[in-house]
């Protein structure tokens, strides 16, 4: 295994960082023999946690695999992801999950942690073994990509989320009041673009009923990406009451708006929509302000295929890993919302904290694993969606003049990605 020392980065708070790497952990001194990495003008910074990753593997593999997923993700700085369960089987067995997480550790890019569906098959009607894959190490439990609709259910898999201590994440969306033609936000451009409108109280009105679901049983719910200044408004009263309740917003919700349906690039099209300014706004108040707790991209990668023919039948979803701390820099650094303490805390420490990955996360010091991110805070680049990990090549950031800051990621000691190589 090979050792590091790294010169000459800062931390988050702008402190001089030298760190030593050896043994899949840092280290007080330098190792005999590392190599050293000159780090001027970087910061060092806990690899990035992502709560909500599709990586379409197995079932879908011309769009993503597990090993090309997670090379995103060292790409975008990220050490560990958690795999969305809407695969093909989907991730419904201690098997599945099993499977899952050693093909990740086979890929050694980031640490795979299986998110198990809450019902079998997705088709929301009876609970996944919750109990059973709890005990098997399984921390999370959604069927993103559908709503659990059911009330009963949802209620049942919130008290096993109390007893058992796992998240219940759900895909915050009334399959009814946003009818299967759903395509775009119905506030600000649907109707002038002659799609079918997704209603903003479609989202906020099934965050409004599982807040009270979880205060009910004392389950954790986790409110995947949210994208309203409803649901946002929601998710406040919410934590004012105490209720267990998280939520997260993803990369292209904070920076892309709806306009960008406008020449009907599918690319474009995802699931909940691109949304209007005043909730953009929203949405970055809240993470600012805490009432979002973190970024989970949604990286949602869709082979060509899926993405032809017109706007209303393609398939809804983007990548998200590799431009993910771009768009927070766009958006929330370089606006001066939010500094790089709460970069760290949004991306890596409350993800880390509220799933409990243990050894990602935490301080960059002696005696915790490596992982780590280096990152240049002033380097921009025009996006080129050719220039990937990903399979697929469905990337809204193509073409656009960012942030371009991921210059090495290290997982568990390893460099899993490097700009320099
Ligand atoms: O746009 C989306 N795509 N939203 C989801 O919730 C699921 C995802 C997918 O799996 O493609
Ligand atoms: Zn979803």
């Amino acid at each position: 295994m090979s050792s590091y020392t790294i010169k000459g980065a800062r931390s988050s708070q702008g402190e001089p960082l030298e760190l030593h790497i050896a043994d899949g952990h840092l280290v007080a001194e330098m190792a005999p023999g590392a190599e050293v990495i000159e780090a001027d003008g970087l910061l060092a910074l806990p690899g990035f946690v992502d709560m909500h990753t599709h990586l379409r593997e197995p079932g879908f593999e011309a769009s993503e695999t597990v090993a090309s997923g997670t090379a995103c993700a060292a790409r975008g700085g990220f050490t560990a992801v958690f795999a969305m369960a809407n695969t093909d089987p989907v991730t419904d067995s201690v098997a599945r999950a099993a499977h899952i997480a050693a093909l990740g550790r086979a890929a050694g890019n980031a640490e795979v942690f299986p998110v198990g569906s809450i019902t079998i098959g997705l088709a929301g009607e009876r609970l996944s073994p919750i109990a059973e894959m709890a005990a098997a190490g399984v921390r999370m439990f959604s069927d993103d990509g559908r709503c659990v609709m059911n009330s009963a259910l949802m209620r049942e898999a919130l008290q096993l989320s109390a007893v058992h201590g796992v998240i219940i994440a759900q895909h915050s969306q009334d399959h009814v009041l946003a009818g299967p033609e759903a395509a775009a936000d119905e506030r600000s451009v649907a109707a002038d673009l002659g799609l079918t409108g997704w209603p903003w109280a479609a989202e906020s009105t099934i965050i409004a009923r599982d807040v009270q679901l979880a205060e009910l049983t004392g389950g954790h719910l986790h409110a995947c990406h949210i994208t309203t200044a409803e649901s946002v408004e929601v998710v406040r009263w919410a934590k004012a009451r105490g209720v267990q309740v998280t939520a997260e917003v993803t990369p292209h919700h904070l920076l892309l708006d709806s306009q960008h349906l406008r020449a009907l690039d599918t690319t474009f099209k995802v699931n909940p929509p691109l949304r209007g300014s005043e909730d953009i706004e929203a949405l970055r108040a809240a993470l600012a302000d805490g009432t979002i707790d973190v970024i989970g991209t949604d990286h949602a990668p869709h082979d060509p295929a899926a993405k032809q023919g017109d706007f209303a039948h393609a398939k809804p979803g983007m990548l998200g890993l590799e431009q993910a701390l771009a768009s927070v820099l766009e958006t929330m650094v370089n606006t001066g919302r939010m500094g790089w303490t709460d970069v760290v805390r949004v991306m890596s420490a409350m993800p880390a904290r509220i799933t409990g990955a243990s050894g990602q996360g935490g301080a960059l010091r002696p005696g915790e694993v490596a992982n780590l991110v280096l990152v240049d805070p002033v380097r921009r680049a025009r996006v080129d969606r050719e220039r990937s990990s990903s399979a697929s090549r469905n990337n809204p950031y193509h073409g656009l003049e960012l942030p371009d800051p991921i210059e090495m990621t290290f997982y568990s000691g390893h460099l899993s990605y490097s700009r320099r190589s």
